[in-house]
């Protein structure tokens, strides 16, 4: 399988930024990996028009409305961005679960209506530190996965494993933990559509100087990274990745 890069900017933007972001991009677009940037929605048009020329790299949302149309003051639905020609979104990040109070019931909606406007997506899934701690990880995200099992067989989905404890925080699971979780995400995909074959990605604190040691990580195929990911160090967890 092709590795996955995918990127997270967040809300760390401006056409200023943008460029520099790019320049960072443009020295991976001649790789083996497929790479994904995740930009704000008011600069979704400008970022696909300068990775236009670059056919590995993809532009996505960070989210999309759970409805398709209405009175949603501020809401961004699937259909614009299929309108914008944007080829995908984030789901379920955790800030978003957390900040927005995201329930299975509105993600799973957000699924449906991205796939319904022909979205790839990234679906992530963690258990904050308290969970953790209560031995309920595997409950955790068997839970969240419930959101998006039944949509397997149309969805171009990628699954992020983000740990809540590990966003932004510089704190990284073992590779053990990660390869756990990973494992049992591929095993719940298989056991609800076994001709299914789907990428797992790692994300939370991925930097230039984990990465390596993140890849030998073998369930996983790319990471989704966030801090990093606006920084020249983007350029060697992607040759890093792309040589694992
Ligand atoms: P981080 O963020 O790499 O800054 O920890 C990852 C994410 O939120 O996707």
């Amino acid at each position: 399988m092709r590795k996955v890069l995918s990127c997270n900017i967040k809300m760390h933007c401006s056409f200023i930024h943008l460029d520099k972001i790019f320049n960072f991009v443009a020295s991976l677009s001649d790789s083996n990996l497929d790479i994904i940037y995740a930009v704000p929605y008011p600069y979704l048009q400008k970022a696909s028009d300068m990775m236009k020329d670059h056919r590995n790299v993809s532009i996505f949302a960070q989210d999309i409305s759970q409805y398709a149309t209405g009175a949603h003051t501020g809401e961004v639905s699937a259909e614009m961005l299929e309108d914008l020609n944007i080829s995908g979104t984030i789901i379920g990040h955790s800030e978003r679960r957390i900040s927005q109070k995201e329930t299975n019931e509105s993600l799973r909606m957000k699924v449906e209506s991205a796939i319904k406007a022909r979205l790839r997506i990234i679906f992530c899934v963690g258990e904050s530190l308290n969970e953790r701690e209560r031995g309920e990880t595997l409950g955790v995200i068997e839970h969240q996965l419930k959101a998006i099992l039944p949509y397997l067989e149309k969805a171009d989905i990628l699954i992020a494993y983000e740990p809540v404890w590990a966003i932004g925080t510089g704190k990284v699971p073992t590779n053990k933990e990660v390869d756990e979780v990973s494992l049992f995400i591929k095993n719940s995909v298989f056991n609800f559509y076994p001709q299914k074959n789907i990428h797992i990605l790692y994300g939370g604190s991925v930097n230039e100087e984990n990465c390596e040691e993140l890849t030998e990580v073998k369930t996983i195929t790319g990471f989704l990274v966030g801090g990093c990911s606006t920084t020249q160090g983007i350029v060697h967890v992607g040759k890093t990745l792309e040589k694992s």
